[in-house]
């Protein structure tokens, strides 16, 4: 007799995973039945639900102009023309946004293939009011970037040729008197890469300064950059002089980059 009285007595804890459990099991019957339709909703689909997502996305990565979907361990590849406007350009090109001009539509060519190759490849290059630089690629190569460029003015009626322009060499001369000046008056901090400064034989830190071209570089030593001073922080040094320099620092450079 005693026994069943003993049995039947509820203590606090049993009183309290049985509220535990009363509340939680109907939370977890309505938690598992959603999960099972929407679990039904997902696979009902075609079997090759996942690869069409997939797509999806590149397709919506590509609206934006910028190939993601790539290994950045593979080895570069120079591509056409006709690819580099399918992944890069394109994105503006086809369709007009921002007012590009439209592929293959020559009303909106005519006047910019008329300024000539060289203004469109600089454009393109540079950047252009609403056009940014390499079609807002970076790692686009000068070459691939021209090939675009001619890719499209031919469509719409140009009889262009993917060249680029090279830079003259500096003479032996200049290189000698852009040595001298370059230790005088840059040589305390490109020498040591003091403030930030672009040091001398750091090919990597010089690359993409390299692609901005000397015309860039001379005026960013002459009127000063970011964190670099206009002619070094010497006010007598002639611009001529200031050029040699930078003349001289952009072989230095290339030749840490060979
Ligand atoms: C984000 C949009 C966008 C992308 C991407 C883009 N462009 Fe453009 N592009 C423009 C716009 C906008 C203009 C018109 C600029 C103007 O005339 O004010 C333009 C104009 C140009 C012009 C004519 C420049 C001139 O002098 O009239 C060239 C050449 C050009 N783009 C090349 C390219 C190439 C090559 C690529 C791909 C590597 C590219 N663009 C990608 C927006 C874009
Ligand atoms: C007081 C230190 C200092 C001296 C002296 C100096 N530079 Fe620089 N320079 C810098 C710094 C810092 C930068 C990096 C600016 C940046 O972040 O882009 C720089 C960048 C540059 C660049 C790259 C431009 C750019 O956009 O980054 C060139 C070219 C250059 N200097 C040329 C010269 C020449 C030529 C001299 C000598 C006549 C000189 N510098 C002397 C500090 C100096």
């Amino acid at each position: 007799m005693s026994d069943h009285i003993e049995m039947t007595k509820t203590t606090p804890k049993d009183f309290l995973l049985a509220t535990l459990g009363g509340l939680f099991a109907p939370g977890l019957a309505i938690f598992l039945i959603v999960m099972l339709v929407l679990g039904v909703r997902a696979g009902m689909g075609s079997p090759d639900a996942a690869p069409m997502t997939d797509q999806a996305v590149r397709e919506r990565i590509q609206s934006f102009g910028v190939s993601v979907a790539v290994d950045p361990n593979a080895p570069r590849v120079e591509r056409s023309g006709e690819v580099v406007y399918a992944e890069v350009c394109a994105g503006c090109h086809e369709s007009g946004a921002l007012a590009a001009p439209k592929f293959k539509e020559k009303a909106d060519w005519a006047k910019r293939i008329g300024s000539g190759y060289d203004t469109l490849l600089g454009h393109a290059l540079k950047g252009f009011n609403k056009m940014p630089a390499r079609g807002g690629d970076p790692d686009l190569s000068d070459m691939e970037v021209a090939r675009a460029t001619v890719h499209m003015a031919n469509a719409a009626g140009a009889n262009f040729q993917p060249t680029l322009k090279k830079e003259p060499e500096p003479s032996a001369a200049d290189l000698a008197r852009g040595k001298m000046v370059y230790a005088d008056n840059c040589a305390s901090c490109h020498d040591t890469g003091v403030t930030g400064a672009q040091k001398l034989n750091d090919a990597k830190a010089w690359a993409p300064l390299l692609k901005e071209g000397k015309a860039y570089l001379y005026s960013a030593a002459i009127n000063g950059s970011f964190g670099g001073p206009a002619k070094g922080g010497n006010e007598k040094l002639s611009d001529a002089d200031t050029r040699v320099a930078v003349d001289y620092m952009v072989a230095e450079a290339k030749a840490a980059a060979n």
